[in-house]
């Protein structure tokens, strides 16, 4: 490991040491290191009830009209009614959003939880068609594969501003730009974060991958589906906030090529089809960031 990354490694083991590191972080990562069929709803209820806050915003979710439910008052009725995935990513969110401030952040934070949930569901729904036996796993390597943005904004806040300007002003990935000004890229602190947090070797190895032209040698399924679904997202504009040049063959990707060799129904699948399906679930992605993950929502959670 080069000098840059045993430094960023240093940073990185004292951030969850910080005084505004939450106390549900902890048996949150617990929680997600377990395969989904292990995961017990009444550890949710309890991870969720723990925090007022996080309650009051699971609560006031659960009746969003988005779910065509009302009259919700019970935390075990809100996280039955918004289902696992969803209140797994909202704590994992307000987590994310207490560990790192807000304040410090350089990416714009409704543009980040768009394009991390936008990824979830792309790969939890490519999951699905191509019948990969777990696709609650799918999304929550979709969720995580961009938490390197953060590291580097809140350890490296005015570089990393810069690399956000220039990869804008040159409409080009933000890693290429990274790797030029900071000597590594968020995969690099995504990855060392995940490290660090004892996540299975199958989110490392996706959140470490995920802009690779050729699949890591050994790296499972996992991998190429979040490299697919964080393609797709930036495709169709739901990307780091502005409009790449991405001119991409989805098909023609190593990903892909490798996924169909172990999944062949992903060769017949309709991406036309899937992408408007896709677009359809928008509404409730854009939804989900503004209740849950809006300024509006982290100035009132924090407060409590
Ligand atoms: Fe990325
Ligand atoms: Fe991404």
């Amino acid at each position: 490991m080069n000098g840059k990354l045993s430094q960023l490694r240093a940073q990185i083991e004292q951030l969850d040491s910080l005084e505004t590191a939450p106390a549900i972080l902890k048996p949150l990562l617990d929680m997600m290191r377990l395969p989904s069929d292990q995961i017990k709803l009444e550890k949710v209820i309890e991870l969720v009830s723990y925090d007022s806050a996080i309650a009051a915003q699971c609560l006031r979710m659960a009746n969003s009209p988005l779910f065509g439910t009302r009259y919700i008052e019970t935390v075990r009725c809100a996280v039955m009614a918004l289902g696992l995935e969803r209140v797994r990513s909202i704590l994992f969110g307000l987590c994310m959003n207490r560990l790192m401030p807000q304040a410090t952040w350089v990416i714009a934070p409704d543009a980040f939880w768009r394009h991390s949930l936008g990824c979830a569901l792309v790969a939890q729904r490519m999951a699905q068609k191509i019948e990969y036996p777990e696709p609650e796993k799918a999304y929550l390597a979709g969720l995580l594969h961009d938490l390197g943005f953060l590291v580097n904004s809140v350890l490296y806040t005015e570089d990393f501003r810069e690399c956000l300007r220039r990869a804008a002003e040159q409409r080009a990935p933000l890693h290429v730009i990274e790797a030029q000004l900071l000597g590594f890229t968020h995969c690099d602190s995504g990855q060392l974060l995940c490290e660090h947090w004892g996540l299975p070797q199958e989110f490392v190895d996706a959140v470490r991958s995920h802009h690779d032209a050729s699949p890591l040698p050994g790296a499972g399924p996992l991998a190429n589906l979040v490299r697919l679904s964080d393609l797709l997202c930036r495709v169709r504009h739901l990307g780091y906030g502005y409009d790449e040049i991405v001119g991409i063959d989805l098909r023609g990707d190593a990903a892909w090529q490798s996924l169909v060799t172990i999944y062949p129904a992903l060769r017949d699948m309709d991406l036309v089809r899937f992408t408007l399906d896709i677009d359809g679930a928008m509404e409730q992605i854009v939804e989900t960031v503004d209740s849950v993950f809006g300024a509006k929502s982290i100035a009132a959670s924090t407060t409590n």
